[in-house]
Formats: structure tokens, sequence, C-alpha cells
């Protein structure tokens, strides 16, 4: 019934859908492991801090096609095309047998060209730094991940490495955007085109046009060794960070890995069809079912996606409460230390919100 009320639909700005009620649509999918615990987690949460999204939960399990190759259902498909953005748990990837990568995948099907991860050091988290606040921005359809790959004669493979100015210009112009509606100061060029002259070159080419276009922010450009070392030694030099497929791959788990690892943080695909938010981490299998689970990656992807909705006030509502409790110490997971459960943690999250709605 509910549904039928929400039928009409004007389409925003962001291209999300809007309803008459009121509600915008996502679409949400659960994932596997631990994937359906946070994504409940997350659902009370946003229903706790009324959210006004209604979630779509779609199942993206391998269906074959008439071509007899295994792929995303089509129903799955056409639910990101409606709702032009999504929220994504962890999905198990079988090594080396089956369908490929759904994530790969869904990657593909929807164009998602950058791959953005904040990581910011957590008040009452302790690691080794206190001050990392950096956005990695990746390129995320070529590079050396394009999958050409042939041998040539017996025991030599090529692999080719394929950069092009429309996706290094795409990416490019994104992260400056990204500065500006953000409010960061500094874009800063990641490459290796000392050694890779006409590819990353070109990469690099395509980030100095797009800085003429952007004044207002500062860029600069610096070799991938030499931003690996700064990171370690001093992550506060950095600020926004855009770069090629597999240095983009490499150093946003570095850069995770600073602030606590992957369990805590959250990213965004964003794309020419949609935009996917969703955990870094895996499905857990390990933990999977036992109520043990963090929720907070997949919880901080959420609000990254209520930011890109427009919905600002709810994300920082829930952002707040998120790191309040984290900052307070007294609910932790396992992986952060603690003994909450997930469901401890996730309740402790929404009485703060309860507080912060009266
Ligand atoms: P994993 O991230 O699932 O687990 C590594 C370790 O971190 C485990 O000890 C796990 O318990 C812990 N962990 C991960 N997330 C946690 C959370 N939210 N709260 C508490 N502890 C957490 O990595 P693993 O074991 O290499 O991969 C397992 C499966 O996940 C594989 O099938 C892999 O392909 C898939 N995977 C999927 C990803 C995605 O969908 N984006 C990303 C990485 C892996």
């Amino acid at each position: 019934m509910a549904y039928r009320i929400l039928r009409k639909f004007a389409v925003l700005k962001d291209n999300t859908r809007f309803y008459s009620s009121g509600l915008k649509k996502c679409t949400l999918i659960p994932g596997d492991g631990i994937g359906p615990e946070i994504s409940a987690a997350v659902q009370k949460i946003f229903e706790t801090a009324k959210v006004p999204i209604e979630w779509e939960s779609v199942d993206v399990n391998p269906v074959r096609g008439p071509d007899g190759k295994f792929g995303i259902p089509q129903a799955a498909i056409d639910s990101v095309n409606r709702n032009k953005v999504g929220l994504k748990g962890p999905l198990m990837t079988p090594v080396g047998k089956g369908h490929r990568s759904l994530n790969l995948a869904l990657r593909k099907e929807f164009n998602l060209y950058a791959n953005v991860r904040p990581c910011r050091s957590l008040e009452g988290y302790k690691t080794l730094y206190d001050d990392v606040d950096v956005i990695t921005i990746r390129e995320n359809t070529e590079g050396e991940y394009s999958g050409i790959e042939h041998e040539i004669v017996d025991g030599v493979v090529q692999s080719i490495k394929l950069i092009t100015e429309e996706a290094s210009t795409r990416v490019a112009e994104f992260a400056f955007k990204y500065a500006i509606e953000n409010g960061r100061k500094k874009v800063t060029a990641v490459h290796k085109a000392n050694i890779m002259r006409m590819s990353d070159g070109l990469f690099l080419r395509c980030c100095r046009e797009a800085a003429e276009k952007f004044p207002q922010v500062k860029f600069e450009e610096k070799y991938l060794d030499t931003v690996c070392l700064n990171m370690v030694q001093d992550p506060g030099k950095y600020d926004v960070l855009v770069m090629p497929n597999l240095y983009g791959d490499i150093l946003s788990d570095m850069c995770a890995g600073l602030v606590g690892g992957l369990g805590l943080t959250p990213s965004g695909n964003i794309g020419l069809n949609g935009a996917l938010f969703e955990s870094v981490h895996g499905t857990a299998p390990d933990i999977a079912g036992q109520d043990k689970a963090n929720p907070t990656a997949l919880l901080l992807s959420a609000v990254m996606m209520l930011r890109y909705m427009g919905l600002n006030d709810k994300a920082l509502q829930i952002e707040t409460a998120c790191f309040d409790t984290i900052k307070e110490a007294k609910y932790l997971t396992g992986d952060l230390g603690g003994k909450a459960k997930c469901s401890e943690f996730t309740n402790e999250i929404c009485k703060r919100i309860e507080a912060s709605n009266k």
C-alpha cells in the first residue's frame, strides 16, 4: 500500500528520486557474511534519526543469463538505475572459480569512475597518529586494472596499463569539485610520471588542466613513493589525493590503516549512472551471524550517501552520535578492543540520536 502512495516522484538535481511523500528511495544491497547484520544496524539507526528515505532491498546473488554466464540479477540493476543511489554491504568473492567479482561487475555496470575514501583519526580510538584527515580519490575504471593481459610466448606475459584522457579528466575534475564542496583546501596528484612518462604523464596533464579550472583550490604534484614516505611520517601534510587505479587501491588501504583499519573506513563509488556507497571491509566469515561485527564503516558510508543526497543535517546527527559513542569507549566492538555486541553499539548510537531529537 505504501508503495502505491510513493509512486509519484520527481527527479532531483542529483538525479536521486524524491517521492511526493517526502521520502527518497535508495537501493540496499545487504551483502554476505556480516553484511545483513551491519545493514540492519544502519537501517535501525536511520529509522531512529527519521531519515526521509525508503530502502529498496535487492539481492545480487549471481544468476545465469541467456549466454550461460553468471551476472548480477536484472532486478538489482534496475533498482540502482531507477534510484541512482545505493548502499552496499560486503560481497563474498569465490577464489578461482564461479562468477567473477561482483564488486567489479557493479563498478562496470554503473560506470563508477571515482572511488572516494575519507580517512580521519577518531577521538577515543588510539592509533599511532591523531591528526589524519585525508581523502583518497582513486580512478576506478582503468589503469592496471583494465583486465588486458596476455601471454606473448611461454613464460612471458604482458599486462597493459590503460590510461585515457577522458577517464583521467573526469576523475581529476571530480577531485577538485569534491574539494570545493567539502571545504578542502588542496588537491595532490599522485603519480610516477618520471618512470611512466606517457601513461602517468597523461594522467598528470589532465590533473594540471583541471587545476586551472579550479584556481580556488591549491594544487600540487607528488611521486607515489614520496607520498607513502610522508604519509607515515606526517600524514597531516595531505588533504585530497587523486591518483590512478592501482596506486589508489594500495594507498587508500594504507591510509585506512593509519586510522585504525578497514572496519572503520567508509567509501563511495561515484558513477555516471549512479553512486554506490560501501564499507571497504569484507564479509568477515569468522564472526558472521554472532552479533560481533562493527557496523561503523557501513554506517559512515551511509552518512556519505546522505551528504551526496544533500541530507546534510541527518548526516551530521548520525555521524556525531557514532563518533561520540566511540569516543566514550563504553560500548566498543571486539575489533576496537571492546566487548560490546553489534546490537549494543547500535543501541547506544540510537540512544544518542533520540536524545538529540528532543
Ligand atoms: P575481511 O575484511 O572480511 O576480514 C578480515 C578480518 O577483519 C577478519 O578477522 C574479520 O573478522 C575482521 N573484520 C572485517 N570487517 C569487520 C567488521 N565490520 N567488524 C569487525 N571485524 C571485522 O577480509 P577477508 O577475510 O580477506 O575476506 C572475506 C570475504 O570478503 C572474501 O570472500 C572477500 O572476497 C570478501 N571481500 C569483499 C569486499 C567487498 O565486498 N567490498 C572487500 C574485501 C573482501
